[in-house]
């Protein structure tokens, strides 16, 4: 039975709940999965503690309204990093919000979730693109695992399905769309819709980020190229050696001359070993419509992963939401549970078998009786 203490209880948090809540019972017969949320703790919407464990439907409704530290019988007060130090959790989920600047206060709370002996998951794209290799390193040393399947395209198979299905190729070059708000708005446009109101269909539908700048001027898909410099490639490649372009020059008409000549505009996101060096750029780039990933639309995502061994693999799937962020965290989970398996409580001493009891019990009587014989 693992415990989980969820910090960070928005969107994805809440989405992740919403799953654990729906399959309690399809994670325990198909995959042996068992869980327990003891906490959670929101920034904005409130903290709750109980070791032996809160109710998903009850931490669900109070999220509404903000209204976790209400909930009845709990250990409320708690901030994050109590949470994460103080709880008896042995997996920590972080789901707050992603700053890519300063990766904080999430880099605190990976650190805190590691240094305690904690797994740790998350969908962070903060400290994941900023600090990999030291977080990576951090959980190595405390034996702990960290995974992060959901900073890059939500629970479409990126990253486990390189480490995993791709294992033994080298990854010469991974290029592709990793930002859904701007595809959703590209797209949009596309359909006559103007940049403001498909930006604001985008913030209504929960993919887009906290501050638009952070998708529309690239600043997101640039974390996820350095996510998967670092972690697919092994690069040390820093945030400010990504060339970066968003797509806030884009006009309507820039868009309707694409369509004229038989092309589309994508936010392109690429990471690509050249000579001895990895480069990475995300930038703009007008699209024969023949290329498979002008057809991707709307706020699906799209990799192809040059390989040396079996070429290139592309895959398309969502690249945020609710539902589809919280399953990559689900995946994450599924992950830990078949590598490191919680901790089972200690199964009660059996009796000795009847028939041992009886040898035994034979054995004895023989020691006797020689020991007599021999005046013992
Ligand atoms: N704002 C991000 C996007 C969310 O639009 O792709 C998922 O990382």
């Amino acid at each position: 039975m693992y415990k989980l203490a969820i910090v960070g209880f928005g969107v994805v948090g809440q989405g992740l709940a919403e799953i654990l809540l729906e399959h309690r019972e399809r994670l325990k017969k198909e995959h042996g999965f068992e869980y327990s949320v003891v906490a959670v703790s929101d920034f904005v919407k409130g903290a709750a503690y109980d070791p032996k464990g809160l109710d998903l439907a009850k931490l669900l409704a109070l999220a509404k309204e903000n209204g976790i530290s209400q909930y009845p019988g709990a250990k409320t007060g708690w901030n994050a990093i109590d949470t994460i130090v103080k709880s008896n959790a042995d997996v920590v989920v972080e789901a707050t919000y992603t700053d890519i600047k300063t990766a904080e206060p999430a880099y605190s709370h990976f650190k805190a979730a590691l240094n305690s002996g904690k797994h740790l998951v998350t969908t962070n794209k903060g400290p994941t693109a900023l600090f990999f290799r030291e977080v990576a390193a951090l959980a190595k040393s405390k034996k702990v695992q960290f995974r992060y399947e959901g900073t890059v395209m939500s629970g479409t198979p990126a990253l486990n399905l390189v480490a995993l299905c791709l294992a033994g190729n080298e990854i010469r070059e991974i290029r592709g769309i990793v930002n859904g708000t701007t595809n959703f708005i590209l797209t949009n446009m596309e359909k006559r819709k103007s940049y403001a109101d498909a930006l604001k269909e985008a913030q209504d539908l929960g993919f887009a980020e906290a501050v638009p700048d952070a998708d529309v001027e690239g600043f997101d898909a640039m974390a996820k190229v350095v996510i998967l410099a670092k972690a697919v490639m092994g690069a040390d490649l820093k945030v400010a050696d990504v060339d970066r372009t968003g797509i806030t020059r884009i006009t309507l008409d820039d868009i309707n001359n694409a369509k004229a000549e038989g092309k589309r505009w994508k936010l392109i996101g690429r990471v690509a070993r050249e000579g001895g060096a990895v480069r990475a750029s995300v930038r703009p780039e007008k699209l024969d419509v023949a290329d498979p990933l002008a057809g991707v639309g709307g706020a699906t995502n799209a990799l192809t992963f040059s390989t040396d061994l079996i070429r290139n693999v592309t895959i398309i799937g969502p690249g945020a939401g609710k539902i589809e962020t919280g399953y990559s965290i689900l995946v994450d989970l599924l992950a830990i549970n078949r590598t490191a398996p919680a901790a089972r409580p200690a199964a009660p001493k059996k009796p000795a078998p009847k028939k041992t009891a009886k040898k035994a019990a034979k054995r004895m009587k023989k020691i006797r009786k020689r020991a007599k014989k021999a005046g013992r």
